[in-house]
């Protein structure tokens, strides 16, 4: 881990904060490698839960390199995908499962069939069903093994809005205002990004064994300081990260940005 580094307990959740993003890409990039590698002398697969947006782009970029170092292999391993937009055809612009060929599934010796994104061409009547399968897909796989999280700035995991309750799970649903226009970048100019998602749910994503979440810059502040400090409540979904386990096995990964009114926080309240 990089010098600079420094890691406080917030709540229950393990807060690492580093000097940029660019360091704290390269320790969850470690991390991940270091499980693959770890699985791999054992003989062991490993199950990894993906995420998509801005937050693990560099993540990715680095496991690619290592990939093609020879340094890293996902040959033993099977990833399932947070969520997707619905309806959205496979390679559509902005389509997650477009997204993770363009910046993994291409570059890496992942099984075509241990690669899984829900899939947002289905249409409604097919969707029930879909999504009962992904969810006893991942039981069936053992269980995530490691989670990758970003937050959104309303503090969604996945595409959990707020409102979203503690015991959901994989479905179809209603995505807000802000993430829509927060996406807008990702589709062409003269299109309308879909307003509905299906997603795991977040008693789904509980049921990791680890989480890493990660969060970088001044936008992700506010959001950072709720979901480690304020209520645990639907209204901010990220907060019942808090709730993980037991034993709560959740990191967080920050550049100094993200956590800016964090340390003043957490000296006030003696935590950390
Ligand atoms: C993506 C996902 C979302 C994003 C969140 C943050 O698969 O599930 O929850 O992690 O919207 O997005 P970025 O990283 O673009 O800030």
């Amino acid at each position: 881990m990089a010098e600079s580094a420094r890691t406080l307990n917030v709540s229950g959740i393990r807060v690492t904060i580093f000097s940029d993003r660019d360091a704290a890409e390269a320790a969850a990039a470690d991390r991940i490698a270091g499980l693959l590698d770890d699985r791999r002398m054992r003989g062991l697969s490993v199950v990894l839960g993906l995420a998509t947006g801005r937050t693990p782009i560099g993540i990715y970029r680095r496991l690619v390199a290592r990939h093609r170092a020879r340094e890293v292999s996902f040959a033993h391993a099977e990833t399932f995908n947070l969520d997707e937009y619905w309806p959205i055809g496979l390679q559509d612009p902005g389509s997650f499962h477009r997204f993770m060929h363009e910046h993994l599934f291409d570059h890496v010796d992942l099984p075509r069939g241990k690669r899984h994104v829900p899939n947002g061409s289905l249409p409604v009547s097919a969707l029930a069903s879909h999504l009962a399968d992904y969810e006893a897909a991942i039981r069936a796989a053992g269980g995530i093994d490691l989670q990758i999280l970003g937050l959104g700035r309303n503090g969604h995991i996945g595409f959990n809005e707020p409102g979203s309750t503690r015991d959901s799970r994989t479905r179809l649903v209603v995505l807000a205002a802000e993430t829509i226009e927060a996406n807008r970048a990702s589709f062409p100019a003269d299109t309308s990004p879909p307003s509905r998602a299906v997603t795991m749910g977040i008693a789904t994503i509980l049921e990791s064994r680890r989480i890493l979440a990660l969060a970088f810059g001044d936008a992700k502040a506010e959001i950072v300081e709720k979901t480690l400090l304020g209520p645990i409540s639907p209204e901010v979904p990220a907060s019942f990260l808090r709730e993980h386990g037991p034993p709560c096995d959740v990191d967080l990964f920050l550049d100094e940005a993200a956590a800016s009114r964090l340390s003043a926080a957490t000296d006030r309240s003696g935590r950390g």
